[in-house]
């Protein structure tokens, strides 16, 4: 093993500390445009200092594919985690070391390939229901702010695959409301969240009122399914419920809480936030529409897409993968070294955190022509075999890639042709549009489109 020298080599980067500094005002307004400004600045691989914590920029992908996935068990996935553990609980996103492996293996069955086929049911009833009210909306008033109708829908969704009959419209109101406050509570982005959640403001205030009610529903929900102990549906509760460890364990009440809220948060806006971006990618290439529309004409010929179609709907695929290419939901991965570790003769100190940044590299000139065009004909087989593998990781990579990927590829799919099938759309001539790198890479200004009925 490598031990420290002075010979070790340090990262490029701004002499001044950011944090306190002027240049933390664009960190916290603009965070993926002050990074931006640094790579361009540094290169790919950058060392920024924040008070005395050491903060690596890393743009290279053998060093990315390193800390993800050849010597992932020397990092955990960073203090922001640990800290947001108060809002979010210490489930398999948040957690670490052999806590989170354990959790992962009693969860991941819950997400294998053969359980999509069974959450179909629940994707295609929330759909139709959810297309039309969005129906009768669009009879009243054709503008539909689709970033909130869609993440209500996907809202819909988890909690019904997650509680079945025992998921209702009330709970689902609640989470839409937790949803919400949870995006626009700034405290959390700027502070340790321990301490924000303390702060006496209103909105704080609110936030935390309407977490605690979601979580005693949440609670109540495991409770009732627990007393009951009948394993009748084939729901996401029930999996993991059951799911037993090789001794034979199963997860405490408190585990059990601590995964549904983490899905809860993972699931839905995350996709909600890639079918927003597709919508807004297809309202502005008419002839990629073009060619969506013509693909679920041939493989569904009027009906909804069922189960079976997903495998023919092949360039609304591309497009989806094109939308996460430009707008990657979790548009920063970070990591902490346990120890002091070397990427080539690059001391990275221990304790230091990483940010790897897929927002920049799946734009990034060397692997994509034309970075900034939305082109779905660069998802073909051939085209994807050309280009390194970890220039495209919306998903993630390595042990902790998403565990919901299939799910969410699956309902993307299923949703996005549904939609197109249904509605003919068109962007606001007022709704302005900019990204905003907050937690996850969000419309700025939401995203109204004019839609039609067919
Ligand atoms: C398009 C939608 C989604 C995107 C872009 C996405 C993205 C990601 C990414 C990038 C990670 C890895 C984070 C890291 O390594 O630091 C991740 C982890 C995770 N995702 Fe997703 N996700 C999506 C949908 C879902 C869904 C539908 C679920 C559950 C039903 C889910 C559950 C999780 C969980 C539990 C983890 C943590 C896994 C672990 O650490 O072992 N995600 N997701």
């Amino acid at each position: 093993m490598k031990t420290v020298t002075s010979q070790d080599k340090i990262p490029p980067g701004p002499k001044h500390r950011f944090l306190g500094a002027n240049a933390s005002l664009k960190f916290y307004t603009n965070i993926a445009g002050y990074l931006k400004d640094k790579q361009k600045q540094y290169g790919d691989f950058v060392l920024l200092k924040a008070t005395n914590h050491p903060i690596y920029l890393i743009n290279n992908l053998e060093y990315v594919e390193q800390i993800l996935v050849k010597e992932s068990k020397n990092f955990t996935k960073g203090t922001g985690y640990q800290r947001s553990r108060v809002i979010l609980g210490n489930g398999i996103f948040t957690s670490d070391g052999e806590f989170h492996d354990s959790q992962r293996k009693l969860i991941n069955p819950a997400f294998h390939k053969s359980r999509i086929e069974e959450y179909y049911k629940t994707v295609a009833f929330c759909t139709n229901d959810f297309l039309t009210k969005w129906g009768n909306m669009v009879a009243e008033n054709p503008n539909i702010d689709v970033q909130t109708e869609i993440t209500r829908l996907f809202i819909a969704i988890i909690f019904n695959s997650m509680f079945s009959s025992d998921s209702s419209e009330e709970l689902i109101d609640l989470g839409a409301y937790y949803t919400e406050l949870f995006n626009s509570a700034n405290p959390f982005l700027l502070l340790d969240p321990q301490r924000a959640i303390k702060l006496p403001l209103p909105s704080v205030k609110k936030f935390m009122k309407t977490k605690n009610e979601l979580d005693f529903k949440l609670r109540e929900l495991i409770k009732k399914r627990k007393k009951e102990d009948t394993f009748v549906d084939l729901d996401i509760l029930n999996m993991l419920m059951h799911a037993e460890s090789n001794e034979g364990k199963r997860m405490s009440d408190d585990e059990l809480f601590d995964e549904v809220r983490t899905l809860f948060v993972a699931a839905n806006d995350t996709s909600a936030k890639v079918l927003t971006w597709a919508l807004y990618n297809l309202s502005q290439n008419p002839d990629a529409k073009a060619k969506c529309l013509s693909e679920i004409n041939t493989a569904l010929d009027g009906k909804f897409p069922e189960y079976n179609d997903y495998q023919e709907l092949k360039y609304i695929r591309m497009c989806i993968n094109e939308t996460m290419r430009l707008y990657p939901p979790l548009w920063m991965i970070t990591r902490t070294p346990i120890n002091d570790f070397f990427l080539d003769d690059y001391l990275i100190k221990k304790d230091s955190s990483i940010f790897m940044v897929p927002l920049f590299f799946q734009k990034d000139e060397r692997y994509y022509a034309n970075p900034e065009s939305f082109i779905p004909e660069r998802w073909t087989d051939e085209e994807r075999k050309k280009r390194p593998r970890l220039s495209f990781v919306p998903f993630g990579a390595g042990p902790r890639y998403c565990i919901g990927e299939s799910f969410a590829m699956f309902h993307l799919v299923i949703i996005l042709s549904a939609i197109l099938q249904k509605f003919d759309f068109k962007l606001h001539p007022k709704q302005k549009v900019e990204i905003s790198s907050s937690m996850l890479l969000k419309p700025k200004y939401g995203m109204t489109m004019i839609l039609e009925e067919k």
